[in-house]
Formats: C-alpha cells, sequence, structure tokens
C-alpha cells in the first residue's frame, strides 16, 4: 500500500508541474487578448507572470518550459501585430530579455525549492531520531526500573541511598524519553485521540496512586478531592499524561508542601485542577511556560527541559479543551485543565 501511495504521488507531482505550467499560460494568453491594446507597450509581461508563478511552484524545468512556451506563443499571436515580424530587431530584443529574465527567475525558484527540500528532510531525520531513540531507550529504561525496584524490595538494601538516588534517576529519564517521544509523535500529527468513556475522579486517583513513589521521595502529601463523579468521552492514556506532568511539576517546584487535587463539573466541562504550595511562577512568564522548551527557572536549578506543559496543552487543546494557570511568586501556582464533556 505504502509502494503504491508513493509511486501515484511521484507521478501526481510531475503532473502538478504541468498543469501549473499550462494552466498560467493559457490565463496569460487570454487576458493578453482581452486586454490586447493596454498590453501592446508591455507584450511579454503576463507571460512573465505565468514564468514566475511556474518557476516559484515548479523549479528549473517548469520556469524554462513555461518561458520558452511564453516566447512562442507571444511572438505568434502579439508581437508580430507591433513589430512586424518576429525576425525584426526590437522583436528578437524583447523576447530575448524575456527568456533571461525567466531562465533567472527559473534558477533563483530551483535553489530556493533546493533549499526547502533540505530543510524539510532535516525536519523529517530529526523527527525520526526523536522517536526511534524515544523507543529504544524506554525497553531498557523500563527494564532497569524494575531490577532496581526488586532490589529494593531486599530487606538488607531497604533504605539503602544509593539505590534510591539509583532510582529517582531512572525515573527522571524515563520522564524524559517519554516527552521526546510525545514531542516526536506530536510534531509528526501521529497524535490520534483514543476517546472512549472516562470517570475522571476514578483516573485521577489511580495516576496519584501510581505517584506515590515520587511523592513519597520528597515527603510530599497529594490530596484529592471530588464532589460526584465526572463522565466524559476522552482518552483516558492521554489525560493520565497531563495529570502526571502537572503533578511531577507539583512536586518538583513545590517545595515539599502538600498538594490538592479537585475535580468538579462546570456548567458543560470537566474541571481539573492540581495546586502546590511552592515557588509560584512570575506573571511575565505564565504565558509563555505554555510553549516548547519554555522555562521560568534558572539554569541548572531544576531539572527538566520544558516540554511537560507544552505536550499537556498540545493534549487538551486536541480534546477542544484547554490548560491554564494561576500564581502568584512565591505563594504556589494551580494549574487547571477543561475539557468538554
Ligand atoms: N507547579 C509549578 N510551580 C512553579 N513553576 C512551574 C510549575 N509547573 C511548571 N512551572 C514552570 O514552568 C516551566 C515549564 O514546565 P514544563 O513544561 O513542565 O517543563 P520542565 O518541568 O521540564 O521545566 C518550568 O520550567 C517551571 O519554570
Ligand atoms: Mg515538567
Amino acid at each position: 500500500m505504502p509502494c503504491v501511495c508513493m509511486r501515484s504521488l511521484r507521478l501526481r507531482q510531475p503532473i502538478r508541474k504541468l498543469l501549473v505550467v499550462l494552466g498560467t499560460l493559457a490565463l496569460a494568453t487570454s487576458l493578453q487578448m482581452v486586454f490586447l491594446s493596454a498590453m501592446q507597450l508591455v507584450p511579454f509581461m503576463l507571460f512573465h507572470a505565468a514564468t514566475f508563478t511556474s518557476a516559484w511552484y515548479g523549479g528549473l524545468w517548469a520556469g524554462l518550459g513555461c518561458a520558452s512556451a511564453g516566447a512562442v506563443i507571444g511572438n505568434v499571436f502579439f508581437l508580430k501585430r507591433l513589430a512586424g515580424s518576429s525576425f525584426s530587431g526590437d522583436a528578437i530584443v524583447a523576447t530575448l530579455s524575456f527568456l533571461a529574465v525567466g531562465t533567472v527567475f527559473s534558477l533563483l525558484s530551483e535553489s530556493r525549492l533546493r533549499a526547502l527540500r533540505v530543510a524539510a528532510e532535516a525536519v523529517r531525520l530529526r523527527e525520526t531520531f526523536l522517536s526511534v531513540a524515544g523507543h529504544e531507550l524506554r525497553g531498557p529504561m523500563t527494564a532497569l526500573q524494575l531490577r532496581l525496584q526488586i532490589l529494593q524490595r531486599r530487606p538488607e538494601l531497604a533504605g539503602n541511598s544509593d539505590l534510591q538516588a539509583a532510582r529517582r534517576n531512572v525515573a527522571r529519564m524515563e520522564v524524559l524519553t517519554r516527552e521526546l517521544l510525545d514531542v516526536a509523535r506530536l510534531q509528526k500529527g501521529r497524535f490520534e485521540l483514543q476517546k472512549r468513556p472516562v470517570e475522571l475522579g476514578e483516573l485521577v486517583r489511580q495516576v496519584i496512586a501510581r505517584m506515590s513513589d515520587e511523592a513519597e521521595a520528597t515527603a510530599t502529601s497529594i490530596a484529592f478531592e471530588a464532589e460526584a463523579p465526572v463522565q466524559g468521552q476522552w482518552d483516558p492514556d492521554r489525560i493520565d499524561q497531563i495529570l502526571t506532568n502537572l503533578l511531577l511539576n507539583a512536586l518538583k517546584y513545590g517545595r515539599g508542601k502538600p498538594i490538592s487535587v479537585r475535580v468538579e463539573r462546570r456548567a458543560a466541562k470537566a474541571v481539573l485542577s492540581v495546586a502546590d504550595q511552592g515557588i509560584g511562577i512570575a506573571p511575565a512568564d505564565q504565558k509563555r511556560i505554555f510553549e516548547r522548551f519554555e522555562r521560568a527557572v534558572p539554569e541548572g536549578s531544576y531539572d527538566g527541559i520544558g516540554l511537560g506543559l507544552w505536550i499537556a496543552r498540545e493534549i487538551a487543546r486536541a480534546h477542544g479543551g484547554q490548560i491554564g494557570v494561576e500564581s502568584e511568586q512565591g505563594k504556589g501556582a494551580t494549574f487547571t485543565v477543561e475539557l468538554p464533556i
């Protein structure tokens, strides 16, 4: 199937270029005919436009083809009336100038298209690299995490600080690789939601339970509050990811103070909020932290690369929802996710 698609794509491209050349030539010829007297002083003007368009779209050969055809049409239908013959000195100079401009423009367009192709290839390579590296790293990392968990269960190693440090570092690396993989997925547009009925409170409870290790490591308590069940059609793995990212941040930037998570229903929206009492975010930074690689903490002070909130925002948007923050520096932050029900 991919092979057939590639072949038809490869065929479609030259056909499209040819159609652009023919279309622009037809348009230039008909406009030239309609405005015959007005165009007498600049007989090749419209054919220049046709050549520019063809070269810009199709590159060197489309541009040269259009210029040559334009020179012939211009001579046969329009120039003869003006100069008497295509072989008069004036007609030859006009035709050669037209061809020269067309050739230069076609060459320039070709180099522009080549640069675009190189850039597109570089982006493709980077995305492939990110997703392959992410996939390949995840396997050994999960295995390592499991081994460390098994080791930690041994009574003689239970409180071993080296082992705890190793687990924390592997967990960090897991977050990083997951984020890189998500970025690759989001950029490739391979981001398909698997929506199904979800009870948000239940999902939140599961995520909090799963993160108890991380909470314990920083001696942070996570309280959860939900007035009533909030049911909706969402992709549970993705919502899990939003909450995981918000909780990891609250643990990281929360200075060990209690975190509270809330689920409620407001009109036709499910609202999930994560509040901490940590370092907070200055008003000037509150918007940009949702962008890729944007961080509001000094380099080297907290680990991370600034992708978690961007991923969370993209997932919320893909669901037709949104994410925002309210915060005062030094007084904690409350992140709120709104999802349509
Ligand atoms: N709960 C929070 N409290 C204070 N600052 C936060 C919080 N969550 C996020 N931030 C700020 O937003 C930035 C971007 O967050 P994120 O995209 O998760 O990246 P990372 O955590 O890798 O830095 C963080 O670097 C931090 O400056
Ligand atoms: Mg983060």
